[in-house]
């Protein structure tokens, strides 16, 4: 951290100890200083812990270490993945055919729009019933075989987007190696009518390859025929697939310069343009697109991703924040919150810089959440009144794509009403003033404690005018400039997983023992041992 960065410490120190809500007296513009409205968005930072001098501290600070720059160099091909000497270039597969990106001195612009064009082509065909099964039948379900970015990318996306989707042609994703999950998700399908989708960069993941072996088997079993037929892969891996028994043209190439929790764009998202149709596919990459220029071009004041990215490093850094809860106010977006977990916290869940020495600092928060107003009656009561400090973060859409007489003002309202009273909070006098209403004052007394809300908690509301494919792609893409700029500013390897690799590798290892109790004497963990023996003891 450089000198700038010490300022701001300063600076947040004071704030640290001002309330929220004083910050509304203090600035009376502060609502609309703090807040960005564009055609299709709005974001409202003004309930987080900062003000018009901080923020131009940040700003500078921005300037002073490049962060602009350095995102510009990432989408034009630089290594930014410096543990696997790799470009990070998950932008180019949604930039416009006339632009130019090299990578190792060749174009690869040409290469992306070519898979896109087998895409638009591919979906296209599926959704005509011209590309058929081996009965002659159309078809109907389309099962997606992958995991992590190959699975949560595409899976939210056709969820939340549902709306514009094609009700006949049901979209399944399995991802979990339980087999629950590809059995549930079979006894909705019929072989004559399924497609499977592989989706693997590596072709060579556990959970996937298990799962696509027991797909396929099923498919015959089940009096399936012509496997090629039924199967299509998404993978960087051709010498597996057509060991696979996928056909070259049934294969859609993807690139190591794009990371698995950043492959939406890609061929991965080929359930998306199967789904809702390549239009809309277009529309998604082009919101995507849309962001990507504004973090790449607007300065540092007007910056949504930096301003968010840096308050983001701020809560960890100079708050104590470490939780953050994103709560989507739209049931459309339910597996957001889901899918931002492995966006952030595979990116920046690190703890040495790039060059390898442990990190003095935080990095990044604990991300989860789930849907107001469920989470509400859920897990609100700690946001509220708990001891852990969390920021919360709100989306929701103004126009509704289902309205039913007042129900989307109601969600509306609950939205703005959350993060309201997590600022404002109930003072002690508020609540001796409301109890004094009530006959029993005295019963009531030893209840004030309870009724307390401390407020003075952090929020930042992000509102679309309404869910569409572009705006959800600019909504996604702005959470990967926002994790961009943490990585950045805590100089951590934010496009590599290692963190994976471990468990991985012993349950391989472990595999044998799972299945021959004779082989428990090798594992040298007791722990570990004392919990198979146990297991062989409940199975025998
Ligand atoms: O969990 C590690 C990871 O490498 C993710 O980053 C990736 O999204 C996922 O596994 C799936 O990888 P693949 O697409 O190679 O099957």
């Amino acid at each position: 951290m450089n000198k700038q960065w010490t300022i701001i410490e300063q600076y947040a120190s004071v704030l640290k100890n001002t309330q929220l809500k004083e910050l509304f007296i203090e600035d009376v513009d502060r609502a609309e200083y703090f807040t960005v409205t564009l055609s299709h968005a709005y974001v409202d930072y003004s309930r987080q812990r900062i003000n018009r001098q901080l923020r131009q501290e940040l700003c500078t600070f921005a300037r002073e270490i490049g962060l602009r720059d350095a995102f510009n160099g990432m989408m034009h091909g630089n290594i930014m993945n410096s543990t696997e000497q790799r470009s990070v270039l998950h932008t180019a597969l949604r930039a416009p055919k006339e632009k130019q990106i090299k990578v190792n001195g060749n174009d690869i612009i040409p290469e992306i729009h070519a898979v896109l064009e087998r895409i638009r082509a591919f979906s296209a065909s599926i959704r005509s019933g011209e590309i058929k099964g081996y009965t002659g039948k159309s078809f109907t379900d389309i099962v997606n075989i992958g995991i992590g970015g190959s699975d949560l990318g595409p899976n939210m996306v056709c969820n939340a987007l549902k709306f514009y989707s094609r009700r006949d042609l049901r979209m399944h994703f399995v991802s979990n190696v339980d087999p629950t999950h590809l059995i549930e998700t079979l006894h909705q399908c019929s072989p004559d009518t399924t497609l499977f989708i592989i989706s693997s960069k590596t072709f060579t993941t556990e959970e996937t390859m298990t799962n696509a072996h027991a797909a396929k088997q099923w498919f015959l079993d089940n009096g399936g025929a012509s496997w090629e037929l039924h199967a299509c892969a998404v993978s960087a891996n051709l010498e597996k697939t057509s060991a696979f028994g996928i056909p070259h043209e049934r294969v859609f190439g993807f690139w190591d310069w794009v990371g698995g929790r950043y492959s939406v764009w890609s061929a991965i998202g080929i359930s998306i343009a199967i789904s809702l149709g390549y239009d809309h596919f277009e529309s998604f990459l082009a919101g995507a697109h849309s962001m990507d220029m504004h973090m790449a071009e607007s300065v540092e004041e007007d910056n949504i991703p930096i301003m968010l990215g840096l308050i983001d490093v701020m809560n960890a850094m100079c708050f104590d924040i470490r939780s953050h809860a994103i709560i989507p106010y739209d049931e459309y977006l339910r597996m957001f919150p889901a899918f931002l977990q492995q966006m952030i916290m595979e990116s920046n869940g690190k703890s040495v810089s790039k060059d390898g020495h442990e990190l003095a600092h935080h990095t990044s928060p604990i991300i989860w959440g789930q849907p107001g107003t469920d989470a509400q009656h859920s897990f609100f009561q700690l946001l509220h009144q708990g001891t852990e400090q969390v920021n919360t973060e709100f989306i929701v859409c103004a126009c509704p794509l289902n309205p039913i007489d007042d129900m989307h003002e109601r969600l509306l309202a609950n939205c703005a009403a959350q993060s309201a009273a997590l600022m404002h909070g109930k003072t002690k006098q508020e609540v001796i003033q409301e109890l004094s209403q009530t006959s029993n004052v005295d019963q009531q007394h030893s209840l004030i404690p309870h009724k307390i809300f401390p407020g003075n908690r952090p929020s930042t509301t992000i509102m679309l005018k309404e869910l569409h494919p572009f705006s959800l792609g600019w909504l996604i893409a702005l959470y990967e400039h926002r994790t961009f700029v943490q990585g950045y500013v805590w100089d951590i390897c934010s496009y590599d997983q290692w963190g994976v690799e471990l468990g991985k590798v012993l349950a391989k290892q472990l595999l044998p023992a799972v299945k021959d109790s004779t082989l428990l004497s090798g594992i040298e963990d007791s722990s570990t041992q004392h919990f198979l023996s146990t297991m062989h003891a409940f199975r025998s």
